[in-house]
């Protein structure tokens, strides 16, 4: 089994970042210099994917044009001898073969992967949730896609969380496989206390046999009236072998203004560009609420 095609739900509304969220799409903002989505680009093309289905809905047609050329300003750049500038425009656009289709009503991330099975035809295909922004040696994609083409299985990219935090994700049934991969048994969205199964949770990554389209198409609604992915992997489960990867890499919840602002720290602490001067910056500010002058609160002049 060969994985060619991702797909990238990109149709929430953004609501945790308003009013940032307002008029750009969530999947927009920068973390560092680059739009959170063109990470998850990168991630998918690591993993030799060459074409990707993007789910988006009314007012993500920012992200359309970023990934499309904009041939004006590769001139312009080009006659300014803006080198670096040109290849980083040009980057984007190159990623892969970037392919849309609309959600036409929000009606939950199973609808939306639902929306894709014409793209994903009989094949298996990854899926990437924009808001779980990953850093990792091996892109977290290329770790669940190893274990998809080896065992021939859906695969579900888990790591635990803590269990206060378990309900605002998915909890899983597992039973161990080999070091890090398990069997999948049962899975629950958003849990009730009495519901945890264990506190493997999903983030954001997985790999999915096309057996999922047939179960999203008569899948009642559930969790918030909404047709729910996790729904569905857990039928699926009961019609054939699912397997859960404990990946290896830190995962950021970029929906969130906390996750927002780490991924901003540990993205730019590694930035090749302003790396060291954020550092720097950050000692000095350490040193600084160390001090117990409390810098968060001054400002200058
Ligand atoms: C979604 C999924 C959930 C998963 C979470 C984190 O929830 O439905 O199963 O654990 O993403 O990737 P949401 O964050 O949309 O509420």
């Amino acid at each position: 089994m060969k994985i060619k095609k991702a797909v990238i739900p990109a149709a929430g509304c953004g609501t945790r970042m308003l009013p940032a969220t307002k008029s750009v799409p969530k999947e927009m903002l920068p973390v560092t210099d680059k739009p959170i989505i063109q990470y998850n680009l990168e991630e998918i093309a690591a993993a030799g994917i060459e074409d990707i289905l993007i789910v988006t809905n009314r007012g993500k047609s920012a992200i359309e044009d970023y990934f499309d050329r904009i041939p004006e300003l590769e001139d312009t750049l080009s006659r300014q001898g803006k080198i670096r500038e040109l290849s980083l425009v040009r980057e984007a656009s190159q990623l892969a073969r970037v392919h849309y289709v609309r959600q036409q009503e929000a009606r939950g991330l199973g609808h939306a992967v639902w929306c894709a099975r014409s793209f994903v035809g009989d094949e298996p295909f990854a899926v990437l949730l924009g808001d779980d922004l990953m850093r990792s040696q091996t892109p977290v994609t290329a770790q669940l896609v190893a274990v998809a083409e080896d065992y021939g299985t859906s695969v579900l990219g888990v790591q635990r969380v803590p269990p206060e935090d378990i309900a605002r994700y998915c909890s899983l049934r597992v039973s161990p496989v080999r070091k890090g991969l398990y069997d999948v048994s049962a899975l629950v969205e958003k849990p009730k206390p009495e519901q945890v199964y264990s506190l493997f949770a999903i983030l954001g990554r997985y790999v999915l046999t096309p057996g999922i389209f047939p179960i999203l198409e008569s899948l009642p609604p559930g969790h918030g009236g909404e047709i729910q992915l996790t729904d569905a992997i857990n039928v699926l489960c009961g019609r054939e072998r699912v397997l859960a990867l404990d990946f290896k890499g830190r995962r950021y919840d970029t929906g969130s203004l906390s996750g927002y602002l780490e991924a901003q720290i540990d993205f730019a602490l590694n930035h090749p560009l302003v790396g060291g001067w954020m550092r720097a910056y950050i000692k000095e500010k350490a040193e600084t609420l160390m001090g117990g002058n409390g810098g968060a609160n001054t400002l200058p002049g």
